[in-house]
């Protein structure tokens, strides 16, 4: 293959991948939730005038979220069970994922303020599956020291510090606790998938 062929090539995935965003079905939302990820899925109708003006500025966050993020989309003209179980009513409805509860995204929906929800509240600092360009040193190190160890262990580990999670603590110890979590969530997401 040339060169020349092989960049239009590159080029093409590149803008399949920018371009699309996830739409799921029973199957990919359950994955979904049982990834260890935190995010936010859109249900809409092709028919309502509301999400396909929201629609440009979603695509894009879908795009720039940080990748410890989902952002995905249910079309409810083909998913209705699906948004049913999500107790939507209206269109779009937004609904946020984070820590194992759902709740309603009752928030402003341009970019600027989707992307600052998301960085404030659903980014979590470190991608195991990119541990060296997203976590910081602490975390790469906890991350390289549990990946192998036996589900069982790391299940321990999680309820051990899910434990810790109640009592009172510094903002900064806190913060590690839930990256830490965070990175054990994804470890035992990954090893079941
Ligand atoms: C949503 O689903 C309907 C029914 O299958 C389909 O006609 C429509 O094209 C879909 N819209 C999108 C944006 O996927």
């Amino acid at each position: 293959m040339t060169m020349g062929m092989r960049s239009f090539f590159s080029f093409l995935a590149f803008a399949t991948t920018a371009a699309a965003i996830q739409e799921l079905d029973e199957a990919s939302f359950d994955q979904l939730m049982g990834s260890g990820k935190n995010g936010m899925i859109k249900f809409f109708q092709p028919w309502c005038g509301h999400c396909t003006r929201m629609k440009p500025d979603w695509d894009k966050l879908a795009e720039e979220a940080h990748s410890s993020v989902f952002i995905a989309d249910v079309n409810c003209s083909d998913q209705a069970e699906l948004c049913e179980k999500n107790d939507v009513a209206g269109y779009p409805t937004i609904k946020v994922y984070k820590d194992g509860v759902d709740e309603k995204y009752n928030g402003a929906r341009g970019f600027d303020d989707l992307m600052d929800y998301v960085d404030a509240n659903l980014a979590s600092k470190c991608d195991v599956s990119k541990l060296e360009e997203t976590c910081g040193e602490k975390a790469v190190k906890y991350a390289n020291k549990w990946k192998d160890r036996e589900a069982a262990d790391v299940t321990k580990e999680f309820s051990r510090l899910e434990g810790m999670a109640g009592k009172s603590m510094t903002m900064e110890l806190k913060a590690w606790l839930r990256e830490r979590m965070a990175i054990l969530k994804q470890l035992t997401a990954s090893a079941s998938s």
